[in-house]
């Protein structure tokens, strides 16, 4: 059977790719073969085009209970093809699962959770998402199964996050981008991350990077969250994390300036003047915007910079789709000088 042989640090970019292509197979287990990974896939043409080495080896299989296998694939067994058409994309935030139910599908929340508890068999609350509100951006939560808790350690790039669902913000969606950006990080950054939630892209950052992080964070439950977090990675960080309580607009502007700012803006507020003003050499500034205003969120960063006398490069990425034709975007933007 056929395996990537990938090179350690690119094994987890490359393995979500396979699966966003349907090329990785499940069924079989990965293995480290010193800096390499052989990820294995399936016999597809494409396999030979993605510029790794194509080996064909025996990898062990996966015992039956870890296979992964969609919901929509078990509730097959359970709904009708018209109802499996209003499933939705849902998240496995440590071992509570967070399911949207559509009206579609209200009177069908028990077939819902035994699907959801055959796939992962390790769950043990399924709470049901309503919408994000006020500038904290919590969501609304109702628990359909389970233990009634909203607590739980999620681990994602090798740190652990403990979060409160009731209490703070926190996006398991954006595992990728933490990764993208800790690999963007050079060691010895000073880096400051202003509205930073339970710590997620601090501890990933600082889980590979020996920087300086300076966050800050208003919401006193996710900053208190925040401050456990560092504890329970102690001892995974190479960098060193401080930890502000306090709003954004008044903690800024008494901190020195930074090699890069972060800044995971939450929806309707325009701090980009602030964090651009605070950053040396990048900025990442995270927005929401039409499709079709991208252009106007570059143009408007490119004129920000004019006015701060900076010579700045920029460029925009979709990082998901917040709702339809409307995306979540991080601007990179390189201050040239
Ligand atoms: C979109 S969430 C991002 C949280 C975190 N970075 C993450 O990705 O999980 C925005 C965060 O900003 C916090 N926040 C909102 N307004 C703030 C302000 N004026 N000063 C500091 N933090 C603020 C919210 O409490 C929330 O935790």
């Amino acid at each position: 059977m056929p395996a990537l042989r990938v090179p350690r640090r690119e094994a987890e970019p490359v393995k979500r790719r396979l699966k966003r292509l349907n090329l990785y197979d499940g069924k079989r287990r990965p293995k480290r073969e010193g800096d390499f990974v052989l990820l294995p896939v399936v016999e597809d043409e494409r396999i030979h085009s993605l510029g790794y080495e194509v080996l064909s080896l025996e990898l062990p299989l996966r015992p039956e209970r870890q296979i992964y296998r969609n919901l929509e694939s078990v509730l097959a067994e359970r709904l009708t093809p018209e109802e499996l058409k209003h499933i939705r994309r849902y998240d496995v935030i440590g071992d509570i699962a967070v399911v949207q139910i559509p009206p579609e599908l209200e009177g069908r929340t028990a077939e819902i959770v035994w699907g959801l508890r055959k796939v992962h068999p390790f769950i043990k609350v399924v709470a049901k998402k309503g919408f994000h509100e006020g500038a904290f951006r919590i969501r609304e939560y109702s628990i359909v199964w389970g233990e009634k808790r909203l607590e739980t350690v999620h681990r994602e790039n090798g740190v652990g996050v403990k979060v409160d669902l009731s209490k703070a913000f926190f996006n398991p969606r954006m595992k990728g981008e933490r990764y993208r950006l800790a690999q963007l990080v050079k060691d010895g950054e000073r880096i400051l991350i202003p509205f930073a939630g339970v710590l997620p892209y601090a501890l990933v950052i600082a889980r590979y990077k020996k920087v300086r992080i300076t966050a800050v964070e208003l919401n006193k439950e996710a900053y208190e969250l925040g401050l456990e977090n560092i504890e329970l990675n102690r001892k995974r960080l190479r960098g060193e994390i401080e930890f502000i309580y306090g709003d954004v607009f008044k903690v800024l502007p008494e901190l020195p300036t930074y090699d890069r700012v972060i800044s995971p803006t939450p929806k309707g507020i325009d701090a980009l003047a602030l964090t651009l003003n605070k950053a040396e050499r990048w900025l990442h500034y995270y927005d929401f915007v039409g499709e079709d205003k991208i252009v106007d969120l570059r143009r408007r960063i490119t004129g920000e910079c004019a006015l701060q006398g900076k010579d700045c490069e920029v460029r925009v990425k979709k990082v998901s789709e917040f709702k339809p034709h409307v995306f979540k975007v991080c601007a990179d933007v390189r201050i040239l000088g």
